[in-house]
């Protein structure tokens, strides 16, 4: 309890993260496929010497150094903010473990920020030999910022491992030694990609939108060779995104598969998601594999949103299954250390703080003890998940009994953690916020 606490009414926090951290994610993937796509066809034109091809990726370049460097920049810093406040504890352990991890990640970052304005600004002034090579630079420094912070992502959904023992410490290679880093790293750069294909698409379907595609002028011929060209990299993200997929699958723990079983919602994004790769991939072969001057600025765009949908159903999967951890087996949802639940039962789950001072009101004591021990997944009565709701008309006792075995009848939910006398509080505070039946 060693800071303060974050209400985000209605929403909560962690939908915060969610959310920014679903846009930052249709951006950062761009960042990196984009850069792999730029790289491979730059090359290409230049060996084919094909001034027309290599102009258009000249153009596709500034749109995706605007769209990468600045609105991806600024989503993950919006990641940083909102984790640090909405899950400090968690937040400052992987700041303490992961210290080289990011300090390396920041390295490839900046080296990936200079080679996209020398890639972009100098892209007629350098020997064509030279800006390859630089377009080959900035690829590699996004694609290993992508296998870092994925490392680190993986670990905190399923810490199993090469280094099982974890002590307060951490250890470093966690990141790469546990067992869902190698699907994790296949499905991100598919679907980097994958969906840098489909920003292809669409911002040449926008640039090439009054070209009539039928009449073989140069414009038509190059918007053809576009879409021809991007419907490989298209299947080859769609393919590696589900091998991605089962060996993720396979991998995962009991406990997960459980959560993931039990869960309409999440039985229903799952099979959103796989109905939508089916879709996407009849698309690209009726379009632009059979047929690729059919494709127009519609096409374009529902290939796109079918794309991110995929995307963001399947990131908040992913999510979605890693309750009640913060970070798996170290850093629980109630925002304290697993290892510290049987200290917190007999000493007290709030600690003295600087932040506040304990309320000696009874339901105010409570209403604390919600905002630690339950806001990082419910709303407190109008909102998601809202406990309030949840306890529709339930006695005093019932509820007691419900904290008091939190984490039995749901895989979902912490351990309680506190003493009886603040079980006596927050379930006399559940009792200011539930209906009355
Ligand atoms: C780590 C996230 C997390 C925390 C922290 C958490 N919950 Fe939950 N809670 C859930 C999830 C997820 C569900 C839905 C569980 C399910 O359907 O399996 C749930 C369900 C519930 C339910 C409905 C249970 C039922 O059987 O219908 C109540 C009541 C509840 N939580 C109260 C609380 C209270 C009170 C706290 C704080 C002391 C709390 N929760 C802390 C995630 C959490």
């Amino acid at each position: 309890m060693y800071y303060p606490w974050w209400y985000v009414p209605g929403l909560t926090a962690p939908m915060l993260i969610a959310i920014i951290a679903v846009v930052h994610i249709f951006v950062s993937h761009y960042a990196v496929g984009g850069g792999i796509l730029i790289a491979l066809e730059n090359q290409f034109a230049v060996k084919t010497n094909d001034k027309l091809y290599r102009d258009y990726w000249h153009h596709h370049a500034q749109f995706f150094v605007l769209l990468t460097v600045a609105f991806g920049a600024i989503t993950g810093v919006g990641i940083w903010w909102t984790i640090a406040l909405a899950s400090p504890l968690a937040t400052e352990m992987l700041i303490r473990t992961f210290v080289f991890g990011w300090a390396i990640e920041w390295v490839f970052f900046i080296v990936e920020i200079v080679a996209a304005f020398l890639m972009y600004y100098f892209w007629t002034r350098l020997p064509e030999k030279t800006h390859i090579v630089i377009a080959w630079i900035y690829a590699l420094a996004a694609w290993i910022s992508l296998v870092l912070i994925t490392g680190i992502t993986a670990f905190m959904l399923d810490s199993r491992g090469l280094f099982a023992n974890w002590d307060e410490t951490g250890n470093f290679w966690h990141a790469f030694f546990n067992v869902q880093f190698l699907p994790q790293t296949i499905i991100r750069t598919g679907a980097s990609i994958l969906l840098a294909s489909l920003y292809v698409f669409l911002h040449a379907a926008w640039t090439f939108r009054n070209v009539n595609v039928a009449n073989n002028s140069v414009n038509s011929e190059l918007f053809n060779k576009i879409v021809q060209r991007m419907s490989r990299p298209l299947i080859f993200g769609i393919v590696t995104v589900l091998l991605g997929v089962v060996w993720w699958f396979v991998l995962l723990s009991p406990n997960v598969l459980l959560i993931m079983e039990r869960s309409v919602l999440l039985n229903i994004l799952l099979t959103l998601f796989f109905g939508l790769c089916g879709l996407i991939t009849l698309l690209i072969i009726l379009g632009p594999i059979l047929n690729p001057r059919s494709i127009n600025l519609g096409f374009a765009v529902c290939l796109f949103i079918f794309g991110l949908t995929a995307l963001g159903s399947a990131e908040f999967i992913r999510e979605a299954v890693r309750k009640p951890w913060i970070v798996d087996q170290v850093v629980l949802g109630n925002q304290i250390y697993a290892n510290e639940v049987a200290e917190r039962q007999t000493t007290g789950f709030l600690r003295p703080s600087h932040w506040q001072q304990r309320p000696t009101e009874k339901i105010q004591l409570g209403g604390m003890v919600f905002m630690y021990h339950c806001n990082n997944c419910h709303a407190t009565n109008h909102g998601l998940s809202a406990v309030g709701p949840l306890l529709y008309g339930e006695s005093k006792e019932k509820i007691t009994e419900t904290i008091k075995n939190l984490n039995r009848p749901t895989l979902s939910m912490p351990p309680w953690s506190g003493t009886d006398e603040e079980l006596d509080a927050l379930a006399e505070f559940l009792l200011t916020i539930r209906p009355e039946k």
